[in-house]
């Protein structure tokens, strides 16, 4: 509410708000704090990765009570460094697991999920007893009140994006949260790959089927194949290149009910054209070099230049194009978005 449609200040009135005031009542004329503008912003690869290296070395990953009980380093937007949030709804970190160390079993009203982007594929998530081996740009489900946790067996440093829809939980003060009683670990009861024979396109007959998020895990392999078999079959959409959805894998409807994610390819060379939308984005990229322009207005917008994996945000109602700065390789981008949130409630707005 601006100044200009104030109510004049007169005895009565500032009487009245006194009034108001102590009896906890306000009148709908009253100012009131409005949140903050979200920015654009890009986190450069480099500069997370050095951080998160220099973690490793100075943060030991603790316990599930402990303060450090998972080591992650927060992409924060510059417009909520108080919430220490990447975005109103979701928060993206980067987590580094060393060989040999263990993330412990905990589950939370917070759905989440891991983008590989560092392993030599033999560390793993155990979602609900599965052994869900992590290999670069593999996305990893871990739903609402699932059982998680961590483990490197590998060589090499398992580095991974988690999402999380944490500040929209908090948001609706609904979140639980709860320790594994049973050690640091729940058993594997379930092999690799067991959640795509149970859920995968020819399964078993499912009972009960609901939105509710199930764990799986979307392969790199088959992400790669299938963008790239949908760019030679078909015409990319003017705003995002060759767009797909990682879907519900038994309703086909979002990702999760509170996450979607989607990765898209932007042609050599090509670039788009603005739309924008009532849903926020957070972008990492996959691979290749480019160029995205956001802004509140189509004329003056934040350029925000990435290259492999660059880390940036479009917040909700900015326009948004992107560009592919190579003339020869593809650009590829993964990304998590508040649009199941804003669909189920009648609030997805689109402009183009
Ligand atoms: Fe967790």
């Amino acid at each position: 509410m601006s100044d200009l449609h104030a109510v004049p200040e007169t005895p009565e009135i500032n009487a009245l708000h006194a009034r108001l005031a102590q009896y906890s009542l306000g009148g709908h004329w009253q100012k009131r704090q409005t949140n903050p503008n979200l920015v654009p912003h890009l986190w450069p690869w480099s500069v997370i990765y050095s951080c998160l290296m220099e973690s490793g070395e100075v943060v030991k990953l603790g316990g599930v009570d402990d303060a450090a009980k998972r080591r992650t380093v927060q992409l924060v937007n510059p417009a909520l460094t108080d919430k220490k949030a990447t975005s109103r709804t979701l928060q993206m970190s980067i987590q580094l697991v060393k060989p040999g160390e263990r993330a412990e079993c905990h589950r939370h009203t917070m759905a989440a999920l891991r983008f590989v982007v560092e392993g030599d594929g033999a560390g793993y998530t155990n979602v609900e007893g599965e052994e869900m081996l992590m290999e670069p740009g593999d996305l990893v489900l871990t739903p609402n009140w699932t059982w998680h946790d961590h483990y490197n067996a590998g060589n090499k440093n398992l580095v991974w994006l988690d999402v999380l829809d944490a500040h929209l939980t908090r948001h609706l003060d609904a979140g639980f949260q709860e320790n594994y009683g049973e050690g640091p670990a729940q058993p594997i009861v379930k092999r690799d790959g067991y959640c795509r024979q149970q859920y995968g396109a020819i399964r078993p007959r499912a009972a009960h089927v609901t939105s509710a998020g199930v764990p799986y895990v979307y392969k790199w392999k088959d992400t790669l194949n299938a963008l790239n078999e949908v760019a030679a079959a078909s015409e990319p959409d003017p705003h995002d290149g060759v767009l797909l959805e990682y879907t519900h894998p038994l309703t086909g409807g979002p990702t999760m009910p509170t996450i979607g994610c989607w990765v898209q390819m932007i042609p050599p060379g090509e670039s788009t054209k603005p739309h924008r939308h009532t849903s926020s984005t957070i972008y990492h990229v996959v691979q290749g070099e480019g160029l995205t322009s956001v802004g509140k207005s189509k004329t003056s917008p934040t350029e925000l230049e990435w290259r492999a994996h660059d880390c940036f945000f479009v917040p909700s109602w900015n326009w948004h194009k992107f560009a592919n700065k190579s003339k020869k390789e593809p650009a590829i981008i993964f990304s998590v978005t508040d649009r199941p949130v804003l669909e189920s409630l009648g609030l997805f707005r689109e402009e183009k």
